[in-house]
């Protein structure tokens, strides 16, 4: 059985991307670590909590974190996912316990416990890996691999013209997780936004279905789907689910480059942008440039609604 450890700062699309990894019979979750940025630390926590409650397959362990970025101040996305990251829907507070350890040091406990067996799946700000990697870099190198919802390899940015909001978040961060010597792999924003766009059609789709999770999924990015109406879509971009489905059924990406990233964290015009040198001879990280939308919405509405894959 795979073993993932999820690293999320919880709204909407993360709550999807936790639901398919949860629903996976050839995974196995071992915990989710939550850190601040779409929302807070204590909303993304709830929001994990309800990505649980939601799969309704099994409890992994939950960690809080990170509650802010290493030297900036936290910039959310409330107004892409509503206040609560989940449309506005101000659900109950829920009563799962978490756990009382550090995310940072869970995580390095958990990949000690199982030395170059774990996938990290990274779907928000690189904030508590890269407190682990400080904290205990040799432990991190005995990763299996790094799965990143982040940067954008070869188009514009979401947040500035040049930045994915994961990065953007904390730069510094992703720039000291760059230099574990484990294999990472970007699903970064250009891919998505040119691949992983769910229609008003899909969405009725999954409304007029008989599946709880589907529906869920469709009220939890009411606020995404609005914000993204307001710039004059009709539709939206899924992007943890993206690189979760990749991380999961690898087949779905057509075209990965091996190059060695940086990422610019002094200059604040373009703080947060990703250099690919495909010329190194030293490359640091695969990136997915293109994949199969339809086979990816494929894997995605078949876990929505609560059909097996494969
Ligand atoms: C990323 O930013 C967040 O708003 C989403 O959850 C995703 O992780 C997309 O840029
Ligand atoms: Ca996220």
């Amino acid at each position: 059985m795979r073993k993932f450890i999820i690293d999320t700062d919880t709204a909407s699309d993360d709550v999807i991307a936790i639901i398919t990894a949860l629903r996976e019979p050839s995974i196995e979750v071992l915990a989710l670590t939550v850190v601040a940025g779409n929302v807070g630390l204590e909303q993304s926590i709830q929001n994990a909590l309800t990505a649980i409650k939601v799969a309704d397959t099994y409890q992994p362990a939950v960690y809080g974190g990170m509650s802010k970025p290493l030297f900036r101040n936290l910039f959310t996305a409330a107004d892409v996912h509503g206040e609560d990251g989940l449309g506005n829907m101000f659900l109950p507070k829920s009563n799962i316990p978490i756990e009382s350890e550090h995310a940072m040091d869970a995580l390095i406990r958990l990949i000690e416990e199982h030395p170059y067996e774990i996938e990290l799946i990274t779907l928000g700000p690189l904030t508590n890996i890269a407190m682990a990697a400080l904290k205990a870099p040799e432990t991190m190198n005995k990763l299996k691999s790094i799965t990143l919802m982040a940067g954008t390899g070869l188009g514009p940015g979401n947040t500035t013209e040049t930045a994915e909001f994961n990065v953007y978040v904390d730069a510094e961060a992703l720039s000291i997780v760059l230099g574990l010597d484990v294999p990472k792999l970007f699903v970064g924003w250009d891919v998505i936004e040119k691949r992983a766009f769910i229609t008003e059609d899909d969405l009725a789709y999954l409304e007029n279905s008989d599946s709880p999770i589907a529906k869920f999924a469709v009220r939890c990015t009411k606020s995404l789907h609005d914000f993204c109406k307001g710039l004059g879509l009709n539709g939206f971009e899924l992007a943890d689910p993206t690189a979760m489905i990749c991380a999961i059924w690898p087949e779905v990406m057509t075209n990965c480059i091996e190059a060695h990233a940086t990422v610019e964290t002094k200059k604040e015009e373009n703080y947060g942008q990703i250099f690919l040198d495909q010329e190194s001879a030293t490359p640091n990280s695969t990136t997915c440039i293109d994949l199969d939308g339809e086979l990816l919405k494929t894997y995605l509405f078949n876990t929505l609604l609560m059909k097996e894959n494969k």
